[in-house]
């Protein structure tokens, strides 16, 4: 027996509105942050969680149910079994191991490359259609690997990449100016990690250049305090972790920044890891690492050619042999 009595005298007309489902893998402090953030932001109809631990899993699903009074509706289900992933349109990877204190990400390499041939072909099993996103480090490896086991064309598979340096950057930037960091316009490329790019020459704020930005409101800057900008970019992660044995918050809100403009296809430029080879003169090998990238229903629609410097343009060649270096590793 219904629980309504239909008012209508026929059935209702069924929503036209679209259906979005997007599913993460690994429900652990960075897959539950960002699994929550895209819950309070209104993004998707259906969340589907997977982990290798299943009392976690459930334990996740069920802390996230019980706040259903409080969320726009979102059907949330979890599972072992990667069936429960059917039909996504975005698949969001978090699974496995994470830096412990003063560990690289590159170091985490081989322990996560065994997990993603276990995860990858599910995934692509079941939403044959749906956009990756890795997060796992070392990120941009990572989905390099995860786009050669998905077979996927490569505007369909993103690294959440520099999406979170760049936010870290202009935090710093914000606070030095004391302004508001969304009207920061700043970027950092590259791996995430170590060897990333701060793109100091077409850095804005409310769009004025800062080099003459920093001129005209009369603040001192000398070449140093950028630098050193950017070195606190680098040490952030590793100071966080020092402090609280993971980073979580952050990364939620740059993934769920990225989901929302590939879901709402906002078309929007954001610092992520893409197939890199042939752009801003990176050769070598498929490698990707973040550029600034255009985002939307599609994935990956365009790659931004914005100008660096010569000595930026160097630094990102050299970060892609990083990368590079790294994946000779991988026998894959
Ligand atoms: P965590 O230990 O809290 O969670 C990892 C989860 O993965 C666990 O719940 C574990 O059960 C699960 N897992 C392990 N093997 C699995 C498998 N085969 N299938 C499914 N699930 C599996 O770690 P965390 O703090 O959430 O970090 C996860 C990853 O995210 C790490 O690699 C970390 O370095 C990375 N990370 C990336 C960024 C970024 O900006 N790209 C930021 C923060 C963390
Ligand atoms: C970050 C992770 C550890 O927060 O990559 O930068």
């Amino acid at each position: 027996q219904a629980f309504f009595k239909s008012i209508h005298n026929s059935a209702p007309p069924s929503p036209t509105k679209r259906h979005i489902k997007v599913s993460v893998v690994g429900a652990g402090n960075v897959g539950m942050a960002i699994a929550q953030t895209i819950l309070t932001q209104d993004l998707v109809d259906e969340l589907a969680l997977v982990d290798a631990n299943p009392d976690k899993l459930r334990g996740e699903m069920l802390d996230l149910q019980h706040a259903a009074a409080f969320l726009p509706r979102t059907k949330i289900h979890a599972s072992v079994d990667y069936s429960v992933t059917v039909g996504s349109d975005l698949c969001i990877v978090t699974a496995g191991a994470r830096q412990i204190a003063g560990e690289s990400r590159l170091n985490l390499l081989q322990r996560n490359l065994a997990l993603f041939k276990d995860i990858i072909p599910p995934l692509v099993k079941y939403s044959p259609d749906s956009i990756l996103m890795i997060v796992s480090n070392p990120v941009d490896v990572l989905t390099y690997v995860a786009w050669k086991l998905s077979g996927f064309p490569s505007n369909r598979v993103i690294g959440s990449g520099t999406n979170l340096d760049s936010s870290r950057f202009r935090f710093l930037i914000a606070d030095h100016l004391d302004v508001n960091a969304q009207d920061v316009q700043a970027f950092i490329v590259g791996e995430h990690g170590d060897s990333s790019v701060a793109l100091w020459s077409s850095i804005s704020v409310g769009g004025v250049p800062i080099l003459s930005f920093l001129e005209k409101q009369q603040i001192a800057y000398e070449k140093e305090t950028l630098e050193n900008i950017h070195k606190e970019v680098v040490g952030s992660a590793y100071e966080v972790i020092s402090l609280k044995g993971y980073t979580s918050w952050a990364i939620g809100y740059s993934a769920a920044n990225l989901a929302r403009s590939i879901l709402r296809d906002q078309r929007k430029i954001h610092p992520v890891s893409v197939l890199a080879k042939g752009f801003y003169g990176i050769t070598g090998g498929d490698v990707f690492l973040s550029l600034p990238a255009q985002l939307g229903r599609g994935g990956v629609l365009g790659v931004t050619n914005i100008h660096l410097t010569e000595v930026e343009a160097q630094r990102l060649r050299d970060s892609a042999k990083t990368i590079l270096e790294v994946q000779t590793q991988l026998g894959i």
